[in-house]
């Protein structure tokens, strides 16, 4: 078996920190593990243009795996070059960069190690919006320069206690999110999300649905997004939608770069229509020189708080992930049954209900029957 294994550069730093397990360096740990087994294991960094290494590989490969830190960009017509593929695994969460429709055309199944990496996720969320609303990082900058001003940080400074917070999406992360900002005493939680909270676990956070998206952001002086990127939200935070916003509210992303319109979020930062925006996650990884995200801020200053995708990958994650790709492995190699919460698509269809709202294919195909007028 051939297992090809796009993962980043991880330099010096790598070979220094045998956890940082998600880098080329230290291939997830599993690379002896596959030797022993007689299977060969390429691992590259490099991804990008007709003649990368992951592109010369994904020909023959049977198993690709990749991280959505570094991802390899399996596309339509990449996929339509991988003549042995079979499986996808995504070390971490998030598996939008295979196009996944192409993938169930393929019966290619596409599977993560859900759960992984909710909680070093949540954590960054709560992070991001303190340091927004707080004014942290101009703050910060100004004492690493020598300075003490107080005034022109302390203007764009306010409490998160009595603030209405609102999640897009509240599934593992969007959910734990809530939970974290539950001793902040805000002033209420909200969520958007077409699958409803069970009510027990809506209950012990005290948050409320809101049923329309426009609606919701509108009511909130924070957004924080959490949902996957798929059709129905790529650019979802858009020129209009964010005009929804409260002025001078807050968003944190750290679901998918490419769910904001990057210019959208740039202008609408610039002209304060946005108080912030924070996240980790860029359009395009790694994000280019000049991206608008690297330099925007605030008219007050201030007001972006974005870092290269790391939120999920703390050295705790690094190695929880890596257990999960190991098991997932050994499934496959042992012919057991995948856990079913880790599956996104399997024998030509959805099985995450994360991944936009879609019939199964059983009910497409009803349906097509009764267009058909044979019914
Ligand atoms: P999950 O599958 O547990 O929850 C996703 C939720 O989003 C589900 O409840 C789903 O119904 C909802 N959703 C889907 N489309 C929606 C829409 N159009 N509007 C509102 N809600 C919608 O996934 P989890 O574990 O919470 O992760 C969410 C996303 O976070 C991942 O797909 C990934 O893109 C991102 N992520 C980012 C990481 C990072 O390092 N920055 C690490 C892990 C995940």
């Amino acid at each position: 078996m051939k297992v090809l294994l796009v993962l980043y550069d991880g330099g010096k730093a790598a070979e220094e920190e045998p956890r940082l397990l998600g880098t080329i360096q230290n291939k997830l740990g599993i690379a002896n593990w596959l030797k022993d087994q007689g299977h060969e294991l390429v691992a590259t960094a490099d991804k990008e243009g007709e003649g990368s290494e992951f592109r010369k590989h994904i020909v023959d490969a049977e198993v690709l795996i990749t991280t959505p830190f570094h991802p390899g960009y399996l596309t339509k017509e990449i996929l339509s070059t991988a003549k042995n593929l079979k499986l996808c695994i995504t070390a971490g969460v998030g598996s939008d960069h295979i196009d996944l429709n192409a993938a169930n055309e393929r019966n290619i199944t596409v599977i993560e190690v859900s759960g992984s990496n909710v909680v070093s996720v949540a954590e960054h969320v709560v992070m991001s919006i303190l340091l927004l609303v707080r004014n942290y990082t101009p703050a910060h900058e100004q004492i690493m320069g020598g300075g003490w001003d107080v005034a022109p940080m302390a203007r764009h400074s306010f409490d998160l206690e009595n603030k209405v917070v609102g999640t897009v999406g509240a599934g593992r992360i969007g959910y734990r999110v809530l939970q974290r900002l539950m001793p902040f005493d805000c002033k209420e939680l909200l969520y958007f999300d077409y699958a409803p909270l069970p009510e027990t676990a809506a209950k012990a956070i005290k948050v409320r649905r809101v049923e329309s998206l426009e609606d919701m952001v509108s009511q909130c002086d924070i957004v924080t997004v959490n949902c996957p990127l798929h059709e129905k939200t790529r650019g979802l935070f858009n020129k209009e939608l964010i005009s929804k916003m409260k002025p001078g509210a807050w968003l944190v992303n750290t679901a998918r770069g490419a769910i904001c319109d990057a210019q959208a979020v740039a202008d609408a930062l610039e002209s304060g229509q946005l108080g912030g925006y924070a996240g980790d996650v860029w359009n395009v990884q790694p994000a280019p020189a000049d991206h608008p995200w690297r330099k925007m801020r605030h008219p007050l200053g201030g007001g972006n708080g974005m870092v290269p995708h790391m939120s999920g990958t703390t050295i705790d994650a690094q190695i929880r992930y890596s257990e999960g790709t190991k098991k997932i492995l050994e499934n496959y190699l042992t012919g057991k049954p995948q856990d079913p919460a880790n599956l996104i698509v399997e024998n030509g269809d959805y099985v995450s209900k994360a991944y936009g709202q879609r019939d199964s294919k059983a009910a497409e195909k009803k349906e097509e029957v009764r267009t058909d007028g044979k019914a």
